[in-house]
């Protein structure tokens, strides 16, 4: 199959990838998460790994597997544990991803027994977890950093101004709404925007085929830089 060719586009490189949601648990049965059902991330994982990288994927709740055995996979369930792992991780690195969908609130209160009914509404409090991208940018050294945007509505104005407060090499926008993208589907059309603000289209594709594309422009950006 033609993802068996093997490549040097990324030979030496450590790369570090994201992917799926966060759970975000409020009780021992209840949690919190998102539709991320982790396959653009994954794709990325086994691309990068063809192109000859080596590949960590960390990785939230999916129901997904690694082909390739050059990736090493660790999974995490929550958004500080993602921090915690990705941080640890980052300093070595010479591309890093983060195609995850990480939850931007938890519940600010996790029971150890099950929550009663009661009469009556119910509020739950919910805080802040950490951005990791945005401290991934305020460490950044060497490593090219790529974030991902989920848009429904004005994606590249959006996703231009994650470019710059993220401080990030480049962002891959995403825009959710539009007919054969986002959540899910094997399919997606994203931009590709650099920290020039040079726009790429990518028209309706696999994801394992906007991957590649992805990664060609990691590259061309990188030699770029150096
Ligand atoms: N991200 C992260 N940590 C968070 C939230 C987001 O690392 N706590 C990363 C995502 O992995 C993605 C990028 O930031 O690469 C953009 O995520 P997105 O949800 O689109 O943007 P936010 O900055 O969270 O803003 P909003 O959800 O309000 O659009
Ligand atoms: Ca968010």
């Amino acid at each position: 199959d033609q993802h068996q060719q093997s490549s040097e586009l990324l030979e030496g490189k450590k790369v570090l990838i994201s992917a799926g949601p966060t759970k975000e648990s409020v009780d021992p049965v209840r949690f919190f998460t998102n539709h991320s059902s982790g396959k653009m991330g994954f794709a990325l994982a086994e691309e990068a790994a063809n192109l000859g990288a080596e590949v960590t994927l960390v990785a939230g709740p999916v129901s997904l597997e690694i082909t390739n055995k050059r990736v090493k996979r660790i999974d995490v369930v929550t958004a500080e544990e993602m921090y915690n792992v990705i941080t640890d991780l980052f300093p070595s690195q010479d591309i890093v991803i983060k195609a995850a969908a990480v939850a931007d609130y938890r519940p600010k209160n996790t029971y150890n027994e099950k929550m009663k009914k009661q009469t009556g509404d119910l509020t739950i409090e919910m805080e802040r977890t950490k951005d990791i991208l945005h401290s991934l940018g305020e460490k950044k050294e060497q490593q090219f950093l790529v974030g991902f945007a989920a848009e429904t509505s004005s994606p590249i104005e959006y996703g231009i101004k994650k470019l710059e407060n993220k401080n990030l090499d480049a962002i891959v926008i995403n825009n959710v709404a539009a007919e054969g993208a986002g959540f899910g589907r094997d399919t997606n059309i994203v931009t590709y925007v650099n920290k020039n603000q040079e726009q790429k289209e990518v028209p309706i594709a696999s994801k394992r085929e906007i991957a590649k594309k992805i990664f060609t422009f990691i590259n061309s950006d990188m030699k770029d830089e150096s």
